[in-house]
């Protein structure tokens, strides 16, 4: 394909929530061709995750269309998994050609996606670019490391993140263009939240009433694979659960690792259920009471969906939800999480200042600054 007859746009998914953020950067091609025809986008599934409930749920709530190549991957240690990724990914690469390759956040399968796509000279464009915890234990750490070093284009959600690339050396300059353009997924809150409310009947599902439960998600591996900080996280939600129900969607590491460590009848004040789908989980996030996470993007949307939230980390990379005070890091303790979710009423205003996550258009800015580098 020439740049005459327009783009060749190839995007790379495999995890969760890259099916969210893609499927509103999609929207926007989408709608950038109806008027133009100028973008060819093909859509590559790593196959990082495959539970119907982790992949496919997704592909049809949010009406994404089915990948153009499944790489089928699957789950494996991380040097297993990247280097199939790499492989996989290259040989795409190779028949296609395009002039230009889209990652999302910081899984295994954004940093194979760049450093297959940089090692071919081809322009990386990285989607939530500069997003730092500066804690290097966590993989997703070195993930969004590497990738923003490879990328050609850094799409920043935050003037933090422009910062964080900064420190770096990673600047607007030849070679690099970084550019503020908000966040894909309030892109795709204000467009699914209020469709959620109506559809989702998951509270009645599960028996739960609006504002009477907690909602927690925990999946970070420094959590989960930590025998004793997984039952410390456990015991803190059970004691919560005591008085107020507490839901807990179970992402499948965490339910393997309970297995593990055979957890499981122990924490009997936990409602467990399945993953949930994007509506189903909006729903449950806007009629928590609050939410207790270790997930990037949950925090986020407690933030932008005004509902409390407690980040089960000593760090996190979103530290706007921290500064506002809106969300409160409680490490993994059991004192210190009880005690500050019996806090919550006493301490909360939610924080004046619009824009921080920019204005739910990060999709098209991204789709206009593709088009003016590559159209
Ligand atoms: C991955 C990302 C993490 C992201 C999360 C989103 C990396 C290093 N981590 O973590 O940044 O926040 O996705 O949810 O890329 N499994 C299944 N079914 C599935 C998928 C996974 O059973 O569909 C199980 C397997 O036992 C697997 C384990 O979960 O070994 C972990 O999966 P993996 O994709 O390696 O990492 P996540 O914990 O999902
Ligand atoms: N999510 C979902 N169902 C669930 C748990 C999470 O749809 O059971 C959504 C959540 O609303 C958010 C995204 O998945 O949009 C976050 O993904 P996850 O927590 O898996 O990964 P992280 O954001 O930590 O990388």
């Amino acid at each position: 394909m020439s740049r005459a007859e327009g783009m060749k746009l190839i995007t790379i998914v495999g995890a969760r929530p890259q099916f969210i953020k893609a499927a509103a950067v999609m929207r926007a091609t989408q709608e950038f061709n109806k008027k133009e025809k100028r973008i060819r986008e093909i859509l590559v599934h790593t196959g990082q995750h495959y539970d119907y409930l982790m992949d496919k749920v997704f592909f049809e709530e949010l009406d994404l269309p089915k990948p153009d190549y499944h790489l089928g991957v699957g789950s494996g240690s991380h040097a297993r998994q990247t280097g199939m990724m790499l492989e996989r990914i290259e040989a795409v690469l190779q028949k296609e050609k395009p002039h230009v390759v889209m990652v999302y956040g910081d899984t295994n399968s954004t940093l194979a996606g760049a450093l297959a796509t940089a090692k071919l000279n081809i322009p990386v464009a990285h989607v939530e670019a500069g997003l730092r915890s500066y804690n290097r234990n966590m993989p997703e750490e070195m993930n969004r490391l590497l990738t923003d070093h490879l990328s050609s284009l850094l799409f920043c959600p935050t003037d933090q993140s422009i910062r964080n690339l900064l420190k770096e050396g990673i600047k607007d300059r030849e070679g690099a263009v970084v550019k503020k353009v908000g966040d894909v997924m309030y892109d795709s809150i204000l467009y699914y939240s209020r469709l959620a409310e109506k559809r989702s009947t998951i509270l009645q599902e599960i028996g739960i009433f609006a504002h009477n439960y907690y909602l927690a998600t925990l999946h970070r591996a420094e959590n989960t694979d930590n025998p004793k900080r997984l039952r410390s996280i456990l015991k803190a939600l059970n004691e919560i659960g005591r008085n107020t129900p507490i839901v807990l969607p179970l992402h499948p590491r965490t339910k393997k690792m309970i297995e593990t460590y055979h957890l499981f009848p122990k924490f009997k004040n936990i409602k467990l259920i399945e993953p949930v789908s994007y509506l189903n989980m909006l729903k449950l996030e806007k009629n928590a009471t609050a939410i207790l996470t270790d997930s990037g993007g949950v925090q986020k949307e407690a933030y932008w969906l005004k509902v409390p939230c407690f980040t089960l980390r000593e760090e996190t990379e979103w530290v706007e939800t921290i500064k506002s005070g809106w969300n409160v890091l409680v490490g993994t303790g059991v004192e210190r999480i009880v005690k500050e979710v019996n806090h919550t009423e006493r301490r909360r205003r939610y924080p004046k200042g619009k824009g921080v996550f920019g204005d739910g258009e990060a999709s098209q800015k991204i789709v206009q600054i593709l088009i003016r580098h590559f159209g």
